[in-house]
């Protein structure tokens, strides 16, 4: 079995210069394509469920796919996070059900929309992080509020994300700040503002400083060398994708996402976890559009499942290599939580 942390997967990126990418799933298609490029390429991986994940899958099918993905592949580390909790409780059921890692994102209230404000986001941090390293479970907190600098609107996706205007004090963390939050919560990872949104529609244009500013990152980690950073709404939106989804029916329109070429001026900036949603969104997506065009007639849904899981793993396959996962699943070895625990 290896069931690893997020701690001690993104120590070892750290100690050898990459970043893992964190897949959202929520099904087990996602789950498959996800470990057979993992499988492909050597990675370890992070899969991680969002609340909306879990509440489509159901937490016991949850728990039973990624057990049955870690027997598959037992010689791939396989961290299974939270993504975006927003109450304790949330991140309690979660490590129930064998969840390595959790995410308490303070940055916006309970209800998943309201910014919050710097002492909340601390307070309820740091609970999480209380009860989850007593089981030797990983705390990813949230510092800043994802949205775009072009519009100053937070992001949406499924009801999770700021719905007001906001300034750009908001839109990106505070290095100062930054340094606060991770000595007074103690996480193990911190996710940070600075341009990047959910979803398809993150920029109008090519991303260049303004809208995207990855000069927040270095001054974050030349303040905070030795904590691990987050990337969410990292997706790249390959424009090849877009365009078949078009082609087959489909409406996305022009639209930017973050080139990888500023993951890796991250990476070399301490971001070791680089969240990805929306490509292999896309990726399915267009795969299951353009079966169902080209042959109407067809009906089994292995048949366009197929080529989306194949079209996922592509994905998946780029980001490993891009990041410089690939290859480092043999050089890791997993810690039981127990042992995790007693190092806290
Ligand atoms: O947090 C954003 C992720 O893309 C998950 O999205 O809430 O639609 O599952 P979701
Ligand atoms: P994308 O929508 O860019 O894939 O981001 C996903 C994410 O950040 C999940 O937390
Ligand atoms: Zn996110």
């Amino acid at each position: 079995m290896a069931r690893i942390t997020l701690r001690q997967l993104l120590d070892h990126a750290a100690a050898h210069d990459y970043a893992v990418p964190a897949f959202n799933m929520s099904n087990m298609e996602q789950g498959l394509a996800i470990m057979a490029a993992a499988d492909a390429t050597g990675s370890p991986v992070i899969l991680q469920a969002s609340r909306g994940a879990r509440a489509y899958a159901n937490d016991v099918v949850l728990a039973k796919l990624i057990d049955a993905l870690v027997d598959i592949y037992p010689h791939i580390p396989v961290c299974m996070h939270l993504d975006h909790g927003n109450t304790l409780a949330t991140c309690v059921t979660a490590i129930q059900h064998g969840f390595t890692s959790v995410m308490m994102d303070g940055s916006l209230m309970e209800d998943g929309t309201t910014p919050a404000d710097y002492a909340y986001n601390v307070r309820v941090t740091r609970s999480v992080v209380e009860v989850a390293h007593a089981a030797g479970v990983s705390v990813e907190g949230e510092l800043g509020v994802l949205g775009s600098l072009e519009t100053g609107m937070g992001d949406q996706e499924d009801g999770h994300g700021a719905t007001e205007k906001l300034s750009h004090a908001q839109l990106l963390t505070d290095p100062e700040e930054a340094e606060r939050f991770v000595a007074e919560t103690g996480v193990d990872a911190l996710a940070v503002a600075m341009g990047t949104s959910h979803g398809a529609y993150k920029f109008t244009r090519q991303p260049d400083g303004d809208v995207l500013a990855m000069d927040v990152i270095e001054a974050i980690h030349s303040r905070l060398p030795d904590t691990h950073l987050v990337m969410h709404g990292s997706s790249s939106v390959p424009e090849a994708l877009r365009l078949l989804i078009n082609e087959y029916g489909g409406d996305i329109r022009p639209t930017w996402g973050v080139p990888l070429e500023e993951i890796r001026r991250g990476i070399r900036h301490g971001v070791r976890k680089v969240n990805i949603d929306t490509d292999l969104r896309l990726a399915a997506t267009s795969a299951i559009r353009r079966t169902l065009v080209s042959a109407p007639s067809e009906f089994d849904p292995r048949k366009y499942l197929k080529p989306a899981m194949d079209s996922m793993k592509a994905q998946c396959v780029e980001k490993f290599e891009a990041f410089g996962t690939a290859g480092q699943a043999e050089r890791i070895r997993a810690r039981p939580l127990r042992e995790m625990a007693r190092a806290y």
